[in-house]
């Protein structure tokens, strides 16, 4: 049984936690932040990776039909997506793939829609290629979020040429039903806009939940990509490792030509070995991941419960990162955050993701239990302090 305990994660170039370390000068603080695991890759990825190092020879390697084929199959097992070989194109990032995308399929100044609060480098994906950036605010209400549809119409109605969308939602935890994805479809087909779906954390469903990939329109509309990755999936984001899916033969076409041109080739050995395993054999350990996931949402919704009633945790439908609602303190999320760094504790701001998230913050489960409940003691008694 794989316990999914947190690493000691300093000193070894981590994003999160030395990067955090490097900007508070010390050592005694948790993060949620940065959205990796903690805990250890599965083993047999490891082992893969071991293995590939043992025979010695690092050069270079080419995408075989193995890899293909693991893509392939990965989607058919857990997504029930149908694909062809050929519509995959091997990229090293999502980021990298949307913004090839992006100077692919639109041109400078074109109007690009993303839907705040979102995952925080949409934005600049957008504004680095010299495209407008459009907001579709999403609907919060109900103590849950809804597209709104209306506003996405009007935008495309004067022009935008695409949609990034979150699928499943980072930061909001929202997993896309079968109509929901059905409606925007039909109104980017009205309008001939775009849809670039980031599904990096399409693996990462919880409970009851059933995740509807773009992939299964793929060839009911042209102009619709999908991007998928193993990285959120297995905790290999370090790796980097994702791929492109496109259908459609002359948007893949044009995507592959600059591809081409920045000389711009798909996961590396490390990254190919590793993924290469975990489609073929990690679906038992991302199973047992997703129930200590679950456990950490409970354990999570729990605290709030019995330390902060008012504050509402968001239900998690899918991706590792819980949002909550404090917005009862009347105090901005960057003071909240920045506060509770004083008590050892690092989570982060919902303004992150856009103005709309102010008032929230987002926590990340992808660690240990210990590790969750000693973050959550350390809030609570930062809310103590704020009661008094
Ligand atoms: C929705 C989303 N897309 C993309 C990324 C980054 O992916 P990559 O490291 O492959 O560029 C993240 C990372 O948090 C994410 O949440």
């Amino acid at each position: 049984m794989t316990r999914f305990e947190s690493l000691r994660r300093f000193g070894t170039a981590s994003a999160k936690w030395d990067g955090m370390k490097m900007k508070l000068g010390h050592e005694d603080f948790l993060p949620f932040s940065v959205a990796d695991s903690d805990y250890s890759a599965p083993e047999e990825v490891l082992d893969a990776l071991r293995e590939r190092l043992e025979h010695g020879s690092l050069g270079y390697t080419m995408i075989d039909d193995a890899y293909l084929d693991a893509v392939r199959r990965w989607l058919i097992k857990r997504w029930r997506v149908e694909i062809e070989k050929d519509w995959i194109i091997p990229a090293p990032k999502v980021l990298t793939a949307m913004s090839v995308a992006i100077e692919t399929l639109t041109r400078q100044d074109d109007a690009i829609v993303i839907q705040t609060p979102v995952y925080n480098k949409f934005a600049p994906a957008v504004t680095y290629n010299q495209r407008t950036l459009l907001k579709n605010p999403l609907h919060y209400e109900g103590g849950r979020y809804v597209m709104d549809l209306d506003d996405l119409e009007a935008h495309f109605r004067k022009g935008a040429r695409m949609l990034l969308l979150c699928s499943p939602h980072n930061p909001v935890g929202r997993v896309w039903n079968r109509q929901e994805l059905k409606d925007l479809l039909d109104l980017a087909r009205r309008y001939d806009v775009y849809i670039l779906s980031d599904e990096i954390h399409g693996d990462l469903i919880l409970d009851n939940h059933t995740f509807t990939s773009m992939g299964h329109f793929l060839n009911d509309y042209e102009k619709l990509v999908v991007v998928t990755a193993p990285s959120k999936t297995f905790n290999i984001a370090g790796l980097h490792a994702a791929n492109v899916i496109a259908a459609h033969e002359e948007t893949r076409k044009a995507i592959i030509k600059d591809f081409k041109r920045l000389f711009l080739s798909g996961p590396n050995l490390l990254a190919q070995t590793a993924m290469k395993a975990a489609y073929e054999k990690g679906e038992a350990w991302l199973d047992a991941q997703m129930e200590h996931i679950e456990n950490n949402d409970r354990i999570l919704r729990e605290f709030f419960k019995e330390n902060d009633p008012k504050a509402y945790v968001l239900p998690l439908e899918g991706t590792y990162l819980s949002w909550v609602d404090l917005s009862h303190w009347n105090i901005e999320s960057r003071t909240l955050v920045e506060k509770m760094k004083a008590y050892g504790v690092v989570v982060a701001s919902g303004t992150l993701y856009g103005a709309d998230g102010e008032g929230f913050i987002r926590i990340n489960l992808g660690c240990s239990k210990e590790q969750l409940e000693e973050g959550l003691w350390r809030i609570g008694r930062f809310m103590d302090t704020l009661r008094s």
